[in-house]
């Protein structure tokens, strides 16, 4: 990938990956600066920039500079007239949830349910709490090459069995029984458990949990017990960044080698709102 024209100021966000980029509004930002910022992202695999003011058409342009934006499985949480915008909070309004809650808590890879999982992720703080809700991220090229050489080898070939039916009528948040229609539009994947990403080339461990029902050829408990024992091991401390939110801030990450994970906060006392944005992605290999 050519490096981009503008010289942006960045300092690191976690151990070994991601960039904070300074100074850059993106509502005002020319060409070759936004340029540079998803050139940004490409080189370290998430990126956070504090202090933006984004309406949804302008989040919904800012994605569209990462890749193809991607639709929402369920739409009753994307807002009007802005489909690509999903919505997550604890706010309801005129008796209605206006957000999914607590959503994207449990450590996981969007998508992973699809034969295409989006390759990227866009969070946009609107409102967030004083307190907790955190966003974890987890670097699974740092956790794959820190294996010992006899693990990888074990590991290497694995194959995981992903199923969004699964994942939704057993998940401790949002728990729903699917209609027909979704099942239908949500058919069953098969994933390999180490990573290439297509940019240069590096392992992952792609590792998750909540689609994961099995590791295929492996009976369970024993193949979830393995997939527990990995996700422990992506999640150390020495792998992981954690954002703590301020309004105005966009995070974006690359699910081709980060896993993540929402945190809880005390929805009795504070407010959530969070504008989430996907980017195609492509066939795992
Ligand atoms: C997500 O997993 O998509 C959202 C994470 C969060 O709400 O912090």
């Amino acid at each position: 990938m050519s490096e981009a024209a503008v010289a942006l100021r960045t300092r690191p966000l976690g151990p070994g990956f991601g960039a904070e980029i300074e100074d850059v509004d993106i509502h005002t930002a020319d060409e070759a600066t936004l340029d540079a910022v998803v050139d940004t992202f490409h080189r370290h695999g998430a990126i956070l920039l504090r202090g933006q003011t984004l309406d949804p058409a302008e989040l919904t342009a800012f994605i569209g500079r990462f890749g193809e934006p991607e639709d929402h499985t369920q739409k009753q949480f994307t807002l009007p007239g802005y489909p690509k915008v999903f919505v997550l909070s604890n706010r309801v309004v005129d008796g209605k949830p206006i957000g999914a809650h607590n959503d994207g808590v449990g450590w996981h890879t969007d998508y992973s349910y699809k034969a295409e999982p989006v390759m990227c992720t866009m969070l946009y703080a609107v409102e967030v709490p004083p307190e907790g809700s955190d966003t974890l991220l987890a670097d699974q090229c740092a956790a794959w090459d820190a294996l010992p050489a006899e693990r990888q080898e074990q590991l290497k070939d694995l194959k995981l069995h992903h199923s969004y039916q699964y994942f939704m009528e057993t998940r401790e948040y949002g728990r729903q029984t699917l209609s027909e229609e979704l099942k239908a539009q949500n058919p069953d994947v098969i994933h390999p458990l180490i990573r290439t990403h297509p940019a240069d080339g590096r392992k992952a461990l792609w590792v998750s949990t909540g689609t994961v029902k099995e590791i295929v050829g492996m009976p369970n408990p024993e193949g979830l017990q393995l997939i527990d024992e990995l996700v422990e091991w992506v999640t150390q401390d020495r792998f992981v960044y954690r954002h703590k939110w301020r309004e105005g801030d966009v995070l974006v990450w690359d699910n081709r080698c980060t896993l993540h994970t929402g945190t809880l906060y005390d929805d009795t006392k504070y407010y959530r709102l969070m504008h989430r944005l996907w980017a195609k992605g492509d066939k795992p290999f």
